[in-house]
């Protein structure tokens, strides 16, 4: 569905992703793994095409992408969850689901979608008149994430959903996201916690200073040395 081939960025002259290649199937939870600055969140702006390449190919649905404008992209049914979320933070939680399908007109539609996000986040539906600047990081987590499915994207990319939310509320949205993509959704996820996402994922990738340094199925990743060095050990 989605597949990156030797794809090279740099910021400013200097080389950030170096050939990195990817593969997203329909129906898959794919992780992408790495340190701070490894270059996650490059790969994710790069796929949507706000980051110029230098070299390589992406592809959507069979279709040449590299060329095409953030907003194509977006049009064609890639969804990002940015990363800290960015929502608008003097707009209610409703207003900001909302605003994820704002291409779509029939309000049965909506309301369809937004029902499907409660069913996943029960919490949500007692705060949707909060105004988002105020709700937990959590609360904020969820509706980041509603919105990005109110378009009903093909793809959904999630950049660190769980960043800074306690064990016990990771534990909650990992099970979420797995739920999602058991309803039929294909997920590229974000993650620095190779466990948690490995144990939802079927295949993963890790990046290291822009490269690709490890790729596999779950168990494949699980066994390999650097993932217990770097990432399951200590
Ligand atoms: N616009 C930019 N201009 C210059 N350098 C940038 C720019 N955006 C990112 N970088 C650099 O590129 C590197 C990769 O950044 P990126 O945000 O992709 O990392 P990441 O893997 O998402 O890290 P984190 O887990 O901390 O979010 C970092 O060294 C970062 O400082
Ligand atoms: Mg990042």
């Amino acid at each position: 569905m989605l597949k990156l081939e030797g794809i090279s960025t740099q910021y400013g002259g200097v080389p950030m992703l170096r050939k990195v290649s990817m593969e997203i199937e329909k129906g898959e939870l794919v992780c992408l793994l790495g340190s701070n600055g490894a270059g996650k969140t490059t790969t994710m702006k790069t796929i949507l095409r706000l980051v110029s390449l230098v070299e390589g190919s992406i592809f959507f649905e069979g279709r040449p992408i590299h060329s095409w404008k953030p907003h194509q992209v977006v049009g064609a049914g890639i969804s990002v969850v940015p990363e800290g979320r960015r929502l608008f933070p003097k707009m209610t939680a409703l207003e900001n689901l909302r605003l994820g399908a704002f291409s779509e007109k029939d309000e049965g539609e909506i309301q369809k979608r937004l029902e499907t996000i409660y069913r996943l986040f029960p919490r949500l539906q007692e705060r949707l008149n909060q105004v988002a600047g105020t709700m937990s990081g959590g609360e904020q987590g969820m509706v980041a994430i509603g919105r990005g499915m109110m378009g009903k994207p093909k793809i959904l990319l999630l950049d660190e959903p769980s960043l800074g939310l306690s064990p016990i509320l990771v534990e909650e949205f990992v099970k979420t996201i797995k739920r999602i993509n058991e309803e039929g959704n294909t997920i590229l996820l974000i993650e620095q916690n190779a466990k948690k996402a490995l144990s939802i994922a079927s295949k993963g990738y890790v990046l290291q200073k822009g490269e690709i340094v490890v790729k596999g199925n779950r168990s494949e990743l699980f066994q390999s040395d650097l993932i217990q060095k770097a990432y399951l050990r200590g």
